[in-house]
């Protein structure tokens, strides 16, 4: 997507060193960071300066690349940083889907092989989006309200995104659509991130208070919610940004339909049910404090909660199958079934 003109994808490699839009400074600066080395794009992933199971993803295998050019002949060297990768995120699939991939490639075909596969997989990454979008864009009205959660734009890929592809996809084909964002506490991701991609698209959108969703469709001002994944098991239940399980039930009571959108690299087919699934918990600084700048643009960490409390911050919840009506991939919109999901390897 373009920044002020320039087209810009999340991340990439220039040489051996991983480039990324620094996440953690948006809205407020848009800043790009360079990793020249595997130890340091695993802290940049940690620290969610990129994050999104797919810029996860592709991340990690940027990363994977680093440590085969980084490794020589030393074997060892890149199954330590493999783990290490693999330490840095719990719960997105993306992630472990890269780093197989790429370490694959690299103890095939060594270094230049591996960074073929990062490469590949950077770019398998954007086809995808674009495909999620056009399938999805199906199920936005002309005048759709539509409620997403987190951020699941082009930010949390490499291009495009997955929720908000269809949004994309239908206001290049003329229709009229007004997005309401989740805000998504503790880390603000709706209002920060994906806030301030529709603007930069242009696209009508309202942030909307984590707790006003069931509210909102008990009102009738929402028509559709979709939202992304980081990790969809194979009976379809779906783990997403933690505050996605309430919204579910909540559309389901309204009858809104509730729809998934994500590529065939966030399944895992080896994971039976939702029970399966790691749920990341993050640090309870997250929950407790907020920051932002003050008038003259510098940034600030402000306490919002009563000082000495303790916080438990889970990073995702796991919505059960039955409360999604579909899930938006790039082979077409699927039912959260196993059947269905299991056929999505053989198409
Ligand atoms: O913790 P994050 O920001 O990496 O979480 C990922 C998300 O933004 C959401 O869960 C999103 O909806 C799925 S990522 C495509």
């Amino acid at each position: 997507m373009k920044v002020n003109g320039t087209h810009y994808r999340t991340v990439w490699m220039q040489q051996t060193t991983v480039m990324l839009i620094d996440q953690n400074k948006l809205p407020f600066k848009f800043e790009i960071i360079a990793s020249p080395h595997h130890t340091e794009t695993c802290e940049v992933i940690k620290d969610m300066r990129v994050r999104g199971a797919g810029a996860i993803g592709v991340t990690a295998g940027y990363a994977m690349a680093q440590a085969f050019a980084e490794a020589g002949s030393d074997a060892e060297y890149v199954k330590i940083a493999r783990k290490r990768i693999e330490a840095t995120r719990p719960t997105a699939r993306n992630l472990f889907y890269a780093t197989d991939r790429v370490f694959a490639a690299g103890i095939k075909h060594g270094s230049k092989g591996a960074m073929q596969e990062a490469e590949l997989l950077a770019t398998e990454d954007i086809e995808s989006c674009k495909a999620i979008g056009r399938f999805g864009s199906v199920l936005i009205d002309d005048g759709c309200r539509m409620e997403t959660h987190c951020n699941a734009g082009w930010l949390a890929f490499t291009d495009y995104g997955s929720a908000l592809s269809p949004v994309y996809h239908a206001v290049a084909e003329g229709k009229n659509i007004l997005v309401y964002v989740d805000e998504t506490r503790p880390r603000s991701q709706g209002a920060r991130l994906t806030a301030w991609e529709l603007a930069n698209e242009q696209i009508p959108h309202t942030i909307l208070p984590d707790n006003a969703g069931a509210w909102m469709m008990s009102q009738g001002e929402i028509d559709l919610m979709i939202v992304g994944a980081d990790r969809i098991a194979r009976n379809g239940d779906t783990a997403n940004k933690i505050g996605t399980l309430e919204k579910a039930i909540a559309a389901h009571h309204y009858g809104i339909p509730f729809y998934i959108a994500a590529p065939l690299s966030t399944f895992d087919f080896d994971c039976a049910s939702g029970k399966d699934i790691p749920i990341e918990a993050r640090s309870e600084a997250e929950v407790l404090y907020q920051s932002g700048p003050d008038k003259d643009g510098v940034l600030h960490e402000i306490l919002v909660a009563s000082p000495g409390s303790a916080a438990f911050n889970p990073a995702f919840d796991v919505t059960p199958a039955n409360l999604i009506r579909g899930i938006i991939t790039e082979k077409g919109i699927i039912r959260p079934r196993e059947e269905d999901i299991i056929k999505l390897r053989e198409i």
